[in-house]
């Protein structure tokens, strides 16, 4: 008897060892976390550039430039490090070249995917770029593959980057700019099996070569544009369509966006939802783990040195627009649940860090998961620009592996693992980020650490309520606060992560 109390005692004493663990396992191969994968995306879309971002000098928003001052600060603080920029689908529809020289004489065109409203073109090449040296980030391009021409996608890379004298950078110098921009990202074509052209996967594999061929004349990462969500045949296709030629291209792009439901007629509200919705929006933001390794191995198979990239060039969440916003303009608001995809995604990001080289969230201002929201001359940050801000400790760190067992989340018979995380070092900074997507549940996590460090900074961003969010004109429901961790043990820390919330411990060496 006695002994068979002790045996339960030991298998239960087992088990909750096993749960709820996270340990440090730092590996003699170091990967870097790239710090692209904290990367954003601007497109011509709704307010995200005009009124989001660029004002026009003539604006009584204070600018710089004509570029919104508080957004150029608030990107700044946060360290933005690449950007894409024109699109998305309207990038397809791009001609750069209207978009360059005397605003007055640029010619204005139909913005034929996003609400149908006129674009005077009035924010172009240089109006970009320029916005890119100003917050201090990487540009990324986006070529017009659906109605442009190889010959546009040159002339537009010889502008933007060439150092040699000729047309197009004399035409450079004439519009104001004299030394060439340093433009490394570029993506050739933007979502082709859908509105960029709708094209079939062996066709858009020839027309990439035959664009990456041409484009020339520096160090630059070209990027096919590759699957939607799980699209396994569109990703084998186009990588067989490359063999022999997998020196074009640098990177394979990758779209993934949350919705809570699978109906895109009525996906949900940002801010008006229950736990059913919750839990959804969780569960189908992990998936994306699975849809990156379902790619990942076809990758492997035809690139095994794993020298192309996977980019997941737009990410983030999707749901109905705020009532009384135009249709196309994809306005919502970011709550808590927004935090927490944000929290889980650049986990995953990190710990495929070996073959993720950048991913950009959609979009940097005023549409989907933005970082920020602007309404005339106010401005807010989102609830997802704090877990962007609490998580660039990451970038360009090393990534620590872990291994993380967590309990499962549970909702109407549903499961999904409760806590993420990942780990990374800098300067000697230990740093973990962890999810907990139990709405009402703290969560205890043991991390072994495996050698004796000290504690050095703790933070955490989360509401009170699932629903909450920042609005205009109110104080802020949703933004950093310092968090009580409490201590290390026999290199053990002991962490109750509260429920709905996202947190940072920063660790030091001791001695
Ligand atoms: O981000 C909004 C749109 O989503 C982009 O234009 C397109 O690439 C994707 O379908």
């Amino acid at each position: 008897m006695k002994i068979s109390i002790t045996l339960t005692g030991l298998l239960l004493a087992g088990n909750l060892l096993a749960q709820n663990t996270l340990i440090l396992k730092p590996s003699a191969e170091p990967v870097k976390i790239n710090k692209e994968i904290y990367g954003h995306f601007s497109e011509h879309l709704g307010t995200c550039i005009y009124e989001g971002i660029f004002v026009g000098e003539d604006s009584e928003i204070p600018n710089i430039d004509g570029f919104r001052t508080d957004v150029v600060a608030a990107f700044k603080e946060l360290k933005v490090p690449v950007l894409r920029w024109p699109g998305g689908c309207f990038a397809d529809t791009y001609h750069w070249k209207d978009g360059i020289g005397p605003r007055e004489d640029r010619p204005s065109i139909v913005n034929v995917f996003w609400g149908g409203v006129t674009e005077d073109n009035s924010f172009g090449t240089h109006e970009f770029l320029n916005f890119c040296e100003l917050i201090g980030t990487e540009p990324y391009l986006s070529i017009n593959v659906g109605t442009g021409t190889v010959q546009e996608a040159v002339e537009w890379v010889e502008y933007v980057t060439s150092d040699n004298k000729s047309p197009m950078t004399d035409l450079r110098k004439k519009n104001g700019r004299e030394a060439p921009w340093d433009v490394k990202f570029w993506g050739i074509g933007n979502e082709n099996w859908g509105c960029g052209g709708d094209m079939a996967p062996d066709y858009y594999a020839n027309i990439f070569r035959n664009y990456s061929s041409y484009i020339r004349g520096g160090d630059f990462q070209k990027i096919i544009c590759g699957p939607s969500e799980d699209d396994t045949a569109w990703t084998e296709t186009i990588l067989s369509g490359l063999e022999g030629k997998q020196h074009l291209a640098q990177g394979v792009s990758m779209h993934y966006y949350t919705l809570p439901t699978a109906d895109w007629s009525n996906k949900g509200s940002s801010t008006d939802f229950g736990e059913d919705m919750w839990f959804a929006t969780l569960r189908n933001t992990m998936y994306v783990e699975d849809y990156i390794k379902q790619h990942l191995a076809i990758m492997d198979k035809y690139d095994p040195e794993g020298k192309i990239k996977l980019i997941v060039d737009e990410w983030g969440t999707w749901y109905d627009k705020l009532p009384g916003t135009k249709d196309g303009f994809l306005q919502q608001q970011n709550t808590v649940r927004d935090a927490l995809v944000a929290g889980i995604n650049l986990n995953i990001f990190n710990s495929h860090a070996d073959r993720i080289s950048m991913a950009n969230i959609a979009q940097i201002v005023n549409v989907l998961q933005a970082v920020i929201l602007t309404r005339g001359p106010e401005m807010v940050k989102t609830p997802t620009y704090y877990v962007f801000s609490m998580y660039n400790v990451h970038q360009d760190a090393t990534l620590v592996p872990i291994e993380l067992i967590s309990e499962r989340y549970e909702y109407q018979g549903e499961q999904i693992p409760a806590v993420t995380a990942s780990a990374s070092e800098k300067d000697g900074t230990v740093s973990i980020t962890i999810t907990n997507a139990n709405p009402s549940k703290p969560i205890t996590i043991k991390c072994q650490l495996g050698t004796e460090y000290k504690l050095v900074n703790s933070e955490i961003v989360t509401g009170r309520e699932i629903t909450d969010y920042n609005d205009f004109g109110k104080e802020e429901k949703v933004t950093i606060s310092d968090f009580d961790p409490g201590r290390i043990k026999k290199q053990e820390l002991q962490i109750e992560v509260p429920a709905h919330s996202v947190i940072l411990i920063q660790l030091e060496q001791v001695g």
